[in-house]
Parts: C-alpha cells; structure tokens; sequence
C-alpha cells in the first residue's frame, strides 16, 4: 500500500490531499498542528478503515519533526507532501495585495513565516529522508507559490510571503540536485489559486479539483521531473 506523510492537514489543500488519497487506498500519516480542533481531518480518519492516522506536528517545533521521524523510523513514505504553511499575520483573503506592504514590515511576523514556510519543508526533508529512501515511488514535493516566482511578479509587495516562497523554491531544487543520487524526485509545487483561507473565496479553483490536478501531476512524475517548478495543471513556472 503507498504511504503519505503530509503536513497541514488539519485543512485546505492538506486536507483534501488526505482526503483524496485516502479514497484511493493510500495509507495516510496526516499531520496536525492541533488534532482535537482538526475535526474535518478527525472524521476522515474515523472513516477510513485506520489507513489514515492523525500526528500532532507543529512544523516549526523541530523536536517534534524528530520525534515523529523516530516513531517513523524503518516506515518508507511514498510521497512526503510539504503543505502547512501561512500568509503571515494579515489576511491575503480579505484585503489581498494590500498586506505586506514596503514600509509596513513586521519582522517577527516574516520570521514566523519563513519557520513555518522555509525551514519546516528543510527540516522535514531532513528528517524524513530515509523513509522517502526507503520506498518504491521517493518523492518529495513543497508547495510553494507562483507568488514565489521572481520571474512573475509583476505586483511587487507580500515581501515575506514572497521571499519565504522563492527561498522554499530554492530549496526545492538543492534538494532535487542532492537527493538524485538516492533516487529521489523532489520539486516545488504550484497548488493554483484554490479557495482556502489563505487563497480566499476569490480564488479560481476549488480544493477539490486542484488537488486531483496536483495528484496527476506528482502520480506521474520521473527522475527527470527533479528540480522542476510545476504547477497542478503540470504547467512549468518560470523561477
Ligand atoms: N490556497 C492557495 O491559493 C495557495 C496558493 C499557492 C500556494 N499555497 C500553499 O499551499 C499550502 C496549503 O495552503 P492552503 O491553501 O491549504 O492554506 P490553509 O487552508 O490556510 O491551510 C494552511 C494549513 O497550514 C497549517 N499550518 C500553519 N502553520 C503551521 C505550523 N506551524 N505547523 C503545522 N501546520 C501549520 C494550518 O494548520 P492550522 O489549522 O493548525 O492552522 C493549515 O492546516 C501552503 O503552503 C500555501 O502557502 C496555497
């Protein structure tokens, strides 16, 4: 049976991806900030027949990252999906381009931002890399942001936003570089703008039809996909 490990499930694309891949007989380790508020999450794991189990994983807490990959050890993950990640302090939904703003920075708030955003997809990594090793698909897959692509910003603002996502990007393809030897595929990801709290009810794509995109893509992904910036329609963003 192929495994998921996946962060920021308790919600949005977390989990729907948990959703969507549980329906398809994967077994799910479906991480939570905070398991008993995850209720959505709680249900889908009562009703999946114990392929899906709930793992309390605040991503910016690297002892916890270490904790679980010790429970872990010897468990080889298919597909290990980064998707916990926030905005920042101020809500992209409800006032868009107008946050993160030049002249306004809060620096604490960036800070948090890139622990969550950065460093929590470079310690997973690093944590859970034996197990990616040890399974038959080694993949390893951070959504990150078109939002972090330098080549298209043509808006400018959302500097910690922004910059933890083109910084996530480049790690990404350090990582592809790095791990190709061990038979890893690793790359960022574009989930689309997809109506979750961070995208809003704006946003042009529902969780549901950009996670069975974003599903498409990594299912077929090969050695050769490593370090590519994809998108879900399996589009390549420029950096
Ligand atoms: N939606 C979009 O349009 C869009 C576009 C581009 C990229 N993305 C990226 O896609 C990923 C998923 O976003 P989403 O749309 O699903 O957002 P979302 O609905 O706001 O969900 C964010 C998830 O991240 C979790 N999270 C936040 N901080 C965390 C921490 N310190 N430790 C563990 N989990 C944490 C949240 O957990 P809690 O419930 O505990 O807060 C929640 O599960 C993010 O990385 C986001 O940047 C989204």
């Amino acid at each position: 049976m192929p495994t998921l490990l996946i962060t920021g499930a308790s919600r949005g694309l977390g989990l729907e991806m948990t959703r969507q891949y549980a329906a398809e007989g994967w077994r799910v380790f479906a991480c939570a900030r905070t398991p008993d508020q995850a209720v959505e999450l709680q249900a889908v794991a009562a009703a999946s027949n114990a392929r899906v189990t709930v793992h309390a994983l605040d991503v910016a807490d690297h002892g916890r990252i270490d904790a679980l990959a010790a429970e872990l050890q010897g468990q080889p993950i298919d597909v290990l999906i980064n998707s916990a990640g926030l905005m920042g302090r101020e809500s992209f939904a409800e006032k868009g381009m107008a946050i993160q703003r030049f002249g306004q920075t809060d620096y604490d708030d960036w800070m948090r931002t890139l622990r969550v955003n950065l460093f929590g997809p470079m310690k997973m990594a690093e944590a859970f890399v034996e197990n990616v090793a040890a399974s038959e698909q080694k993949k390893l897959v951070t959504l990150t942001s078109i939002v972090g692509s330098i080549g298209q910003n043509t808006f400018g603002g959302l500097y910690a936003y922004r910059s933890s996502k083109a910084a996530a990007n480049s790690i990404m393809k350090s990582m592809a570089l790095d791990l190709k030897r061990r038979g890893i595929i690793a790359l960022p990801m574009h989930p689309g703008w997809v109506r979750t709290d961070i995208g809003g009810p704006r946003a042009e794509l529902d969780a549901p039809a950009a996670v069975a995109g974003l599903r498409k893509v990594i299912g077929g992904l090969m050695p050769a996909d490593a370090g590519r910036f994809l998108q879900w329609d399996g589009r390549e963003l420029p950096w």
